[in-house]
This record gives C-alpha cells, sequence and structure tokens, in this order.
C-alpha cells in the first residue's frame, strides 16, 4: 500500500469506504420526498490529495441515480479544506470550508454548469460530513434553487463497509 501523505492526516478518518445502513432521505420543498442508499470511497495515491466517488441509488428499485466524483485538498498546517466535484447531472463546483475535529462543513465557492442542464438550477450547496462517536459517518446537505433558498435536500448516515 502506498503511504499516506502526511498532509491528509487531519482527514484520514474519511478514507475507504462507506455504505449507507438505512436508506437516506431526500427532500425539498418542489419534490416529492424519497429514499436513497449510497456508498462513498474516498482513496489516495500518495498525493496529498484524496480521490472521492459517491454513487447514490433509488432505496427500493436499486436504480442508479445521483454520482459526485472529485479531489479533496487540504491547505497545509490550516484546517482549510477544497472540494473539486463534478456532478452526472452536469454541474462542477468548488466548495471549500472547515475541517473542525470530526466534522467538515463546506460550501459552494464556485459552480459551472453544462449549457443544457435541467432546470431548476442549483445556485448553492453546503453540507456538513460528521464522524460520529459511534464511528459511523453522516452526511447532510442543503442547496438553493432559483425558485429555494437554501433548504436541506439530503440526510444519510454511512457505515464503514469493505467495498
Ligand atoms: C431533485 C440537486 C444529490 C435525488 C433535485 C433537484 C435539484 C437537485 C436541483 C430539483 C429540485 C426542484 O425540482 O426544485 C442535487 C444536488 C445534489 C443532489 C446539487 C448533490 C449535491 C442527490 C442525491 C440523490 C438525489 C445524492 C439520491 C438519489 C434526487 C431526486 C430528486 C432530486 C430523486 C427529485 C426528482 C428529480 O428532480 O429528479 N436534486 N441533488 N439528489 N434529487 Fe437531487
Amino acid at each position: 500500500a502506498v503511504e499516506l501523505n502526511p498532509v491528509l492526516q487531519p482527514l484520514s478518518w474519511l478514507l475507504g469506504t462507506w455504505e449507507s445502513d438505512e436508506p437516506g432521505e431526500g427532500t425539498f420543498p418542489s419534490i416529492k420526498p424519497f429514499r436513497y442508499t449510497e456508498k462513498l470511497h474516498f482513496s489516495h495515491v500518495g498525493q496529498p490529495v484524496i480521490n472521492f466517488m459517491f454513487n447514490a441509488f433509488h432505496a427500493e428499485s436499486n436504480k442508479p441515480l445521483h454520482r459526485e466524483c472529485g479531489f479533496i485538498r487540504i491547505q497545509q498546517g490550516t484546517n482549510r479544506v477544497a472540494f473539486i466535484i463534478a456532478q452526472n447531472s452536469g454541474l462542477v463546483e468548488i466548495e471549500e470550508g472547515e475541517l473542525t475535529s470530526n466534522q467538515l462543513k463546506l460550501q459552494t465557492q464556485s459552480l459551472g454548469r453544462i449549457s443544457f442542464a435541467k432546470e431548476p438550477h442549483v445556485q448553492q450547496i453546503s453540507r456538513v460530513f460528521q464522524l460520529r462517536p459511534d464511528g459511523k459517518l453522516e452526511q447532510t446537505v442543503s442547496m438553493a434553487t432559483d425558485n429555494h433558498p437554501l433548504t436541506q435536500h439530503l440526510h444519510i448516515i454511512y457505515s464503514r463497509s469493505s467495498g
């Protein structure tokens, strides 16, 4: 195995594979509430960068839905973290924020989308990753669209999985 770049030590708790044990809850004022499952993979190749893939599925049909992948960087010697994200919906995003012990809070710093992205357009995303005392990982995502201010869209809890 490649040795972890020491710059990543503060984020090493993210590394590995995570899978929702209970389906997550999706909500937004303009949509019907839904349930989904999701697998997260965080890996590294020795660079001061984490590579990630998030793959979500419909809880009942198992049909692939939302997918995101990208890179995570931390500014050396600080608690400043950046996510560089591509989403299958045609959105690309930089999210930045801060790491405080086992919590990572991020929000959109810049956002781009394909010319034919579905409406309503997302205008802002904020999310929190929390490593809980029981060893589970929790993610909460809020978004603002053309039609609604920042409101929760996703909440899900993952357990470590073997792959
Ligand atoms: C709906 C954005 C992650 C499932 C939506 C809508 C937007 C959006 C803009 C339309 C809201 C409206 O019509 O007013 C995002 C963003 C995500 C994300 C920015 C990540 C940061 C996910 C994930 C799932 C998911 C992980 C899991 C399956 C859905 C579903 C709908 C929806 C089922 C309703 C039906 C539809 O419009 O396709 N999302 N979403 N989303 N999202 Fe997400």
